[in-house]
């Protein structure tokens, strides 16, 4: 077992929940004297929630695709970099929020590339104001203070992360994420479950975090199957506020690989490993995984997991064969999924030998 570390927790973001979004962003405005602030959306939420038509007096980033890149962002540091400023805002899923964190930086500290940001260590500053609003119910980044950005030619996920880069507020308005498709859906909360287990077994967890948890997955086994939206939704930020203090662990550092080289969608990728960690885990976690029984109704491990397994369809199979991985290709993944700090963030010592027999496990 990794020792376990004694943190305090701590997350500083406002969460404005079960709010109409458009007009707490309007509040917040006037309350902070924001005057020039900078939407970061994607396509199509641009068009689906009509973000051109709703802020059309102000600058707008209507653009970023699924797991932005460093090229992305970089353009469009250097399209931004003379707008004045004084605010973003983010309204979309787990990449428009990667990206978004990208933009805070680089309208703090001028001048630098993505990937100067990325190792930028010193303090980044607070000028911006930032608001997040989720439009899916599976990243948490609403809460955290790190964005994910890939290098997608030289096959390399970079984290930027700073204490500087909480959101100053996130608003939930679950109306937002009503006309996800159902695959989109079950992505997400899958990601949120991994989430809130990752910070679970995780060396660095403290009281609240695993409160936290606990709570998000007895939101999200009771309403994945009714799709309750304002319940995922809340159930995500929870997930977000538990790993915000942990950062993830093993499940994560096995799917990065696997959406990078097999276009996984990142939901997926982070929680086809469940089962098996949590088969392992089980003696670490036992007093968590028992309060999660009460609550939810079941009384041990195997229901757990057939519950979990009832999550997925047949379209959404947490099988590497359906998703174009060869059984050739497991031991060459064993080395480019096991990234050692967050190996080491799992509460369990993990060899290449036992990242080996996961990855056969879920073959
Ligand atoms: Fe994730």
């Amino acid at each position: 077992m990794n020792s376990q570390k004694n943190n305090t927790y701590f997350n500083p973001v406002k969460i404005l929940k079960n709010q109409n979004w458009f007009k707490n962003i309007n509040n917040i405005f006037e309350r902070e004297n924001i005057k020039n602030p900078l939407i970061i959306t994607s396509k199509g939420n641009y068009k689906r929630i009509g973000i051109k038509e709703k802020f059309h007096k102000y600058n707008i980033i209507n653009d970023v695709p699924s797991n932005p890149t460093i090229e992305y962002c970089d353009k469009k540091i250097n399209d931004i970099q003379n707008f004045k400023i004084d605010s973003i805002i983010a309204i979309g899923g787990g990449s428009v929020m990667d990206a978004a964190k990208v933009f805070i930086a680089s309208l703090n500290i001028i001048n630098k590339s993505t990937l100067e940001l990325i190792k930028h260590k010193d303090a980044i500053g607070n000028n911006i104001t930032s608001i997040f609003i989720p439009t899916t119910h599976g990243t948490g980044s609403e809460v955290t203070m790190w964005g994910t950005i890939w290098d997608m030619k030289n096959k390399v996920k970079y984290s930027i992360s700073h204490l500087d880069l909480y959101p100053n507020y996130a608003i939930l308005d679950h109306q937002l994420t009503e006309s996800l498709p159902e695959d989109l859906s079950i992505i997400t909360l899958m990601d949120a479950l991994s989430h809130s287990l990752e910070s679970i077994w995780n060396v660095n967890r403290n009281e609240t975090s695993t409160q936290y948890a606990i709570k998000a997955i007895d939101i999200i086994m009771k309403n994945y199957n009714n799709y309750n939206r304002k319940n995922l939704l809340y159930a995500s930020t929870l997930a977000g506020l538990a790993f915000s203090n942990t950062k993830t662990a093993i499940a994560h550092s096995i799917s990065y690989p696997l959406t990078m080289e097999y276009n996984i969608p990142h939901g997926i990728a982070s929680s086809m490993t469940l089962i098996q960690l949590l088969i392992l885990s089980e003696s670490e976690i036992q007093y968590e995984l028992n309060t999660i029984y009460k609550k939810i109704g079941i009384n041990d491990l195997n229901e757990f997991i057939d519950n979990i397994k009832s999550i997925y369809t047949t379209k959404l199979s947490y099988r590497l064969r359906d998703w174009g991985v060869e059984k050739k290709d497991l031991i060459p993944l064993v080395d480019k999924c096991y990234t050692k700090d967050r190996i080491e963030n799992y509460i369990i010592n993990i060899d290449k030998n036992d990242m080996l027999s996961i990855l056969k496990e879920i073959y």
